[in-house]
């Protein structure tokens, strides 16, 4: 209550033994944090059912306040998830609240439940699990991404695009390969996740509040019934520990800052003046005001979302920067940047994966963009040094004089005749002719990662035998 009227101020039921008087209500409200970590609600659950679960095994506490608890726990499961719990602020955080209703459904049984832990490791318990989970639905999304991106490479291995640098035309290559490369990148992204998941694999409870417990608990049960590799090794680094988010956060940054990249291609790709792709109906935007607009709002989007994913990142190294081990409550601080972050990728994913399924690839435009702005220049400075044994260097001129003269005639190089040629250097045959154009430019940039629609086939099966 806004006021501190009275009845706001009785002292907290699970920590306020010593406490004459309940918080103020400015104290209740920075305090609180089931705002947002009832989203723990089901990991919290589960850590407790295994927490009991090994107390009654070690015979800390009876069998049969393990089963009270047990079937208590199932039933806040159950009301949490039809909606009938009642969330109370004043209970801070989801692990008071689930263990205040517990306390009334049970009575005094639920009061063993917290014997050897603390609610440091029992959050580090609940929110590794959350990430790890999180995890594992990137790791899908991703798959499903480049499975995407293979079969529009396949599709088009052989259509023929201006590949740029500084965006500017630089040298024709296939939209096979291009998409190629966004599977290379997705597909770090996906092992990042997978590493992670591997190093994040240890179980926090048992740690207690920092230094371990006297009970002679069994940390390697809840362990393996928690689905964790093995127990922390630790119990100060695991209460202190946040990195496993840092982790998250930094591998979601890099793979929307991935994101990002192709979000501003299909920008761009996507304008009348361009017009390498339409986009379907279902990922663009119409107008209010001007009807021949469709616009790419998706991929927009999408490029803006890395904003708030990198500001995460940024915002929880921050919070951790100074803290001295063990726990401090800043770091109640880490979830909503990491839940916010989770959302955020998700639906980035999943927008660009409907995106990159349903674009129409309009391969002509593409293909008449290859050919322009004298894209197989390099092409000719290769010939003349392959065929007609001139060193690089004077190729290059040779090119760029014949570059030169397309530009005052208004016309591609391989419009040029073979005399316009031969006037610039004598040792140009008809036979350069077969490297000018586009397709067998980019046939033949055979070198392994290279361009040519064979190389790109193969990488492609590479990719398919692993996806
Ligand atoms: N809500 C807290 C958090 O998210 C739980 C841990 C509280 N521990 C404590 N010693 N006050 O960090």
């Amino acid at each position: 209550m806004a006021d501190g009227s009275s009845e706001t101020k009785s002292s907290n039921q699970m920590w306020g033994g010593r406490f004459a008087s309940g918080p103020d209500a400015i104290m209740e409200e920075i305090n609180a944090s089931i705002g947002f970590d009832k989203k723990l609600y089901a990991q919290d659950i589960r850590g407790s059912i295994a927490h009991a679960t090994m107390l009654a095994h070690q015979g800390i506490i009876s069998a049969d306040d393990k089963d009270k608890i047990v079937h208590g726990l199932n039933t806040i499961l159950s009301e949490i998830e039809s909606g009938a719990f009642e969330f109370s602020r004043r209970l801070e955080d989801i692990h008071m609240n689930v263990e205040a209703r517990l306390a009334s459904l049970i009575g005094p049984a639920a009061g063993r439940l917290h014997t050897a832990r603390s609610r440091n490791d029992q959050v580090a318990l609940d929110f590794r699990l959350w990430v790890k989970e999180e995890l594992q639905k990137t790791e899908k999304a991703l798959t499903a991404l480049i499975a995407a991106f293979l079969d529009r490479a396949e599709e088009h291995a052989d259509t023929v695009m201006p590949g740029f640098t500084h965006l500017q035309t630089a040298q024709p290559v296939t939209f096979g390969h291009h998409c190629m490369a966004y599977v290379e990148m997705f597909g770090r992204d996906r092992s990042r996740v997978r590493h992670a998941i591997e190093h994040m694999d240890e179980s926090p409870i048992g740690a207690a509040a920092l230094a371990g417990t006297g009970f002679p608990i069994d940390r390697h049960m809840t362990a393996k019934a928690l689905g964790f590799r093995e127990p922390t090794r630790n119990s100060i680094d695991t209460v202190s520990d946040r990195d496993f988010a840092l982790e998250f956060l930094s591998i979601a940054s890099i793979a929307a800052t991935h994101l990002s990249r192709l979000a501003e291609e299909i920008v761009i790709w996507s304008t009348p003046q361009f017009g390498f792709i339409r986009l379907s109906d279902a990922f663009s935007t119409g107008s209010s005001i001007m009807p021949q607009k469709k616009n790419p709002d998706a991929a927009e989007l999408v490029r803006a979302k890395t904003g708030r994913i990198n500001g995460s990142l940024v915002a929880l190294l921050t919070v951790m920067k100074g803290l001295p081990l063990a726990y401090s409550k800043d770091m109640q601080e880490d979830k909503e940047q990491v839940f916010d972050a989770a959302e955020s990728l998700e639906l980035a994913i999943a927008a660009m994966t409907g995106m990159v399924r349903d674009m129409t690839v309009r391969a002509d435009r593409m293909k008449a963009a290859a050919g322009s702005g004298y894209s197989t220049a390099t092409d000719l400075a290769d010939w003349l040094v392959r065929e007609a044994g001139l060193p690089f260097r004077d190729a290059h001129h040779v090119t760029g004089r014949a570059i030169a003269l397309a530009e005052q005639k208004g016309c591609d190089l391989a419009d040029l005749s073979l005399a316009d040629l031969q006037s610039i250097n004598a040792a140009i045959t008809e036979k350069v002719f077969d490297v000018l154009t586009v397709e067998a430019s980019v046939a033949s940039r055979t070198s392994f990662g290279g361009t040519a629609p064979a190389e790109v086939r193969k990488q492609i099966a590479w990719w398919r035998a692993r996806n």
